[in-house]
């Protein structure tokens, strides 16, 4: 799996695209974590584009930034829906809270599945040089999808995944990796 690679905390680094090893997904809460730091990472790319569409970033992190909306983060978000939130409820104890916070990080998903197609074809656009079809589209989209972003992988760090930390089994774990490794086509090594 390719995805965008975390690296704006030294000035003037830029993004690449890394890879999850296979044997990274034997600790899938991990590969969830820094996942959500490519997603920050991403916000970032997408601060400088608002502020300079042209300059912003380089042509090879706009090629990084449309391959993980078209490809990485749908399959984040059917990792957290499909396989982390199911085990989570799961394990979940006799009243508690834990569904109506799952029912507003849902909604969330829907927003950015929605603000998604906007951004993928118009950063498609800057890729070829293109101009924006609609460039208040572009900043709208940018703007909403980068704060709302940022909401939820707060909420997501402190509190899903330190919750899934506690809660999850070494079973529901294994389990976890390896429908997270097969939605990407990767075996788990033994
Ligand atoms: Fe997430
Ligand atoms: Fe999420």
């Amino acid at each position: 799996m390719y995805a965008l690679k975390a690296s704006t905390d030294e000035p003037g680094a830029r993004f690449a695209r890394t890879s999850h090893a296979p044997e990274a997904f034997r600790h899938p809460i991990a590969v969830i974590e820094s996942d959500h730091a490519q997603q920050l990472a991403l916000c970032d790319v997408l601060d400088r584009l608002l502020h300079n569409p042209r300059h912003g970033a380089t042509a090879e992190e706009l090629e990084a930034a449309r391959d993980y909306l078209r490809q990485d983060l749908p399959l984040h978000i059917a990792d957290e829906e499909e396989d982390l939130f199911p085990l989570m409820r799961r394990r979940a104890a006799a009243g508690d809270d834990i569904e109506q916070m799952f029912q507003l990080l849902l909604q969330e998903h829907k927003t950015d599945r929605r603000l998604n197609d906007d951004l993928c074809s118009d950063v498609e656009r800057l890729v070829g040089g293109q101009a924006f079809a609609d460039p208040a589209r572009f900043l709208m989209s940018a703007f909403t999808f980068a704060e709302t972003q940022r909401r939820h992988l707060a909420w997501e760090n402190t509190v899903v995944l330190m919750r899934a930390r506690k809660c999850l089994t070494d079973t529901d774990r294994v389990e976890l990796g390896r429908r997270m490794a097969e939605r990407r086509g990767i075996a788990v090594p033994d």
